[in-house]
């Protein structure tokens, strides 16, 4: 069976990105594939979080995942920090890891822009932690949005430089990014990428209906004078983007969502793709808050979760350490 690892930071409350970008898909994968889902929470200290804040959000999305559709029973639900491999690997791969390709990441240099009063060491390494994250599980596929494809190329740059010093250790993974949905942008600024950074234009999964479709009514369109639902990124961003996030919650293509609009006011379309969206997200909501008000069956979730990532990660972890020539304990 072919393997795939992927993992979401629980640092804000997740948005209709992270859904329609990578979540929407890992429901049917789980049928077909060892499929490994976890939460970085590690990752999330890169800049300062809220201790009880954090905890809060790891359950939630814990519970989010599930009520997407990854049933515990088919897949590894775990949270990052309960499986220390990840910390070990990310050690000796920051040093196959090379300062001049961490400079290049795109996401430091917008991070350390925006932050620059706490440019910490690991926001710089954090790929190579991402990296321990995927090499571990030696999976096939890492299923991701369209924003970390450059982190999962310098994830393979590094397993191939490891394997070309030590020979066959970690596999080699591909990116899988899906065509629709890989990049969904922020309603009110439509030239960004949506993330909870911009919150105005981003839409909360855990979100009320009623703030959903204002946001929805509010978000733009293009100041373009042929006023009609047609897709073209570079000329209507906003109104391309609309119809990308309204094919992928009903499930049809950009010609389909086009044509139903043809003739139609903005007005009636933004209506249309904020009804649709709440629509997709109740049941999620819904399921969410009725697993977060069994905290022990969650628990129990990420407490099987952790160990079975645990034993599948320090087999792959025991390889690595006796390939560099670490004495076994
Ligand atoms: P994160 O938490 O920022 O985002 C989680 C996933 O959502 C995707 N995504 C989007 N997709 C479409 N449109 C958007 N506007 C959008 N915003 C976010 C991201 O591409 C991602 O797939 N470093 C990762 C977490 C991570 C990871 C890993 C992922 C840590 N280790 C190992 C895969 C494998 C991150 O910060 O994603």
């Amino acid at each position: 069976k072919k393997v795939m690892v992927s993992g979401i930071q629980p640092s804000g409350d997740l948005h209709l990105g992270n859904y329609l970008g990578p979540l929407r898909h890992w429901p049917d994968m789980i049928e077909e594939f060892d499929c490994y889902f976890f939460l970085a929470d590690q990752h999330t200290i890169t800049v300062r979080q809220d201790p009880a804040q954090l905890r809060r959000r790891t359950l939630m999305l814990l519970a989010n995942y599930i009520a997407c559709g990854l049933d515990p029973e088919k897949c590894v639900l775990f949270i990052q920090s309960h499986v220390p491999a990840h910390s070990q690997l990310a050690w000796v791969l920051d040093c196959y890891t090379m300062f001049g390709e961490l400079s290049r990441m795109t996401q430091f240099k917008d991070k350390s822009a925006k932050n620059a009063d706490n440019i910490n060491a690991g926001l710089f390494t954090y790929p190579a932690l991402m990296a321990a994250d995927i090499l571990l599980y030696q999976p096939d596929f890492v299923p991701v949005g369209e924003d970390q494809k450059q982190h999962v190329e310098l994830c393979r740059n590094v397993a191939e430089r490891f394997d070309g010093i030590y020979g066959d250790v970690l596999k080699v993974p591909e990116p899988y990014i899906a065509k629709v949905g890989a990049r969904i942008m922020s309603l009110n600024q439509p030239e960004s990428k949506m993330s909870k950074s911009m919150p105005e234009g981003c839409v909360f999964l855990m979100e009320k209906p009623e703030d959903i479709l204002r946001k929805f009514k509010r978000a733009v369109t293009d100041s373009d004078t042929e006023r009609c639902v047609r897709f073209a990124p570079q000329e209507k961003p906003g109104v391309s983007n609309l119809i990308q996030i309204y094919a992928a919650a009903v499930g049809r293509s950009f010609e389909a969502v086009e044509a139903e609009f043809e003739g139609k006011g903005y007005g009636a379309f933004k209506s249309a793709v904020g009804e649709a969206v709440v629509e997709t997200l109740r049941p999620i909501r819904e399921e969410t808050e009725r697993l977060l008000a069994d905290k022990g069956y969650l628990e129990g979730v990420y407490r099987a979760g952790a160990e079975k990532a645990s034993y599948i990660a320090e087999k792959t972890l025991r390889k690595v350490y006796k390939k560099v020539g670490f004495l076994p304990r």
